[in-house]
């Protein structure tokens, strides 16, 4: 499984990406808004840090709108990936822009005919949203499970970003689905490797160790 990093925040980014833990980056409109710097200074240092893809969302809601912005976006740096809602015109912007050869992930999935929709339109990723289907009382991870059987199924070569993930099982539940991606925010991350055994552990050892005779 590939890990993406669902922030903006480049201390984040550069502390995971120490541990050569980061794939890719994603943002989105809310995560851009946190960080008070403008769009494009954050989306170019994020993609002169992270060489894998780095998601950057358009804004438009026209055809027109979206495919001006995604060229502008996508000319910021070799590895920047267009990010589209869901929509008719999402899915007319995706399929124009992969037959020009631009990168799209297609964001605000919450059906598996939604995520099909967007695999047939030439998506590169799509993104399913596991905690926000889980807050309305949905199982996000069954959009995860069926999305997965249905690109298997047709043999599509689009990649399931599992997203809007909240927890460390979700990450597990995630990766024993077969997504391809799980795009996880910069202050959870970090507890994926965090376990209170492994603490006690070395606490132990380092205490057994004093007692071993000093040559
Ligand atoms: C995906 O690319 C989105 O940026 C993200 O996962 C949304 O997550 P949220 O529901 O926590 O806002």
């Amino acid at each position: 499984m590939k890990f993406f990093l669902d922030t903006g925040n480049i201390e984040e980014i550069r502390r995971i990406n120490r541990l050569g833990l980061v794939d890719g980056v994603t943002t989105n409109p809310s995560i851009i808004a946190k960080e008070g710097r403008p769009f494009k200074d954050v989306i170019q240092e994020i993609a002169s840090i992270v060489s894998g893809p780095v998601s950057a969302e358009v804004i438009g809601l026209s055809v027109e709108e979206m495919l001006q912005e995604a060229r502008e976006l996508a000319a910021w740096a070799p590895n920047v990936v267009i990010k589209l809602p869901l929509t008719e015109n999402g899915l007319e912007a995706t399929y124009r822009l992969s037959q020009e050869g631009i990168k799209t992930n297609v964001t605000l999935v919450f059906s598996a005919a939604q995520g099909l929709m967007a695999a047939k339109a030439g998506a590169t990723y799509i993104s399913p949203f596991i905690g926000r289907l889980d807050d309305i009382a949905v199982e996000g991870m069954k959009l995860i499970r069926d999305l997965k059987i249905i690109l298997d199924n047709y043999r599509l070569d689009t990649e399931i970003i599992a997203a809007s993930i909240r927890s460390i099982g979700h990450v597990e539940q995630a990766a024993i689905a077969g997504a391809h991606i799980a795009t996880i925010p910069g202050s959870l991350l970090p507890t994926l490797w965090k376990h209170p055994l492994t603490d006690a552990g070395i606490d132990r050892f380092l205490k057994d160790w004093e007692k071993v005779p000093k040559a």
